[in-house]
């Protein structure tokens, strides 16, 4: 059976919140990377993002990927732009099942309308068309992983089942 289970998937596509169902329904430990960033930068992403650059979080991203890779029995929500980098893909693959989920671009702005902390969506007047260039240009990377999931009409507690069952399939 792969040890973690990883999601990942474009902002707003539920990975926090299908992270939490599973790690309820599993007894696994739940890990919220940009949270764990948060946490031991003891800032906020927006502020990294604003002062270091992107491609500072990106290194901290790597290296949180490299650590977590190395553990076992942990539901990590992983940030958007994971994969960006192919090296976070591999060592999630290896020591885990990747899961991508993927929502209706039009639910993706519902969700992320109200909210004010993701640095790439800020301080473009016109968020849904920032939301549809990012997924258009993303696109092919999440199209990559093999395990996709549609959280567009699915309530959280019944997408973590679903990943359940096919986490429970791979061990046989
Ligand atoms: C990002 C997504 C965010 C966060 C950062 C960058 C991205 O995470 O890591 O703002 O590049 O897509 P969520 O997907 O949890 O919003």
């Amino acid at each position: 059976m792969p040890k973690n289970i990883v999601l990942v998937g474009f902002m707003g596509t539920g990975k926090s919140v299908t992270g939490k169902a599973l790690a309820d329904q599993l007894g696994y430990t739940f890990v919220d990377m940009d949270e764990a960033i948060e946490e031991r930068t003891g800032r906020k992403i927006s502020d990294i993002f604003a002062t270091e650059g992107e491609a500072y979080f990106r290194e901290l991203e790597r290296e949180l990927t490299r650590e977590l890779s190395a553990q076992t029995d942990l539901i990590i929500a992983t940030g958007g732009g994971i994969v960006l980098n192919p090296a976070n893909m591999e060592d999630f693959t290896r020591n885990g099942m990747v899961v991508c989920l993927h929502t209706d671009p039009d639910r993706i702005l519902q969700r992320v309308a109200q909210q004010q902390h993701r640095p790439l969506l800020e301080g473009d007047t016109e968020k849904a068309h920032a939301i549809r260039t990012l997924l258009e240009k993303r696109k092919p990377l999440y199209d990559a992983i093999p395990i996709a999931i549609d959280t567009t009409n699915h309530a959280a507690a019944d997408t973590a089942t679903e990943i359940l069952a096919l986490y429970r399939a791979q061990a046989h």
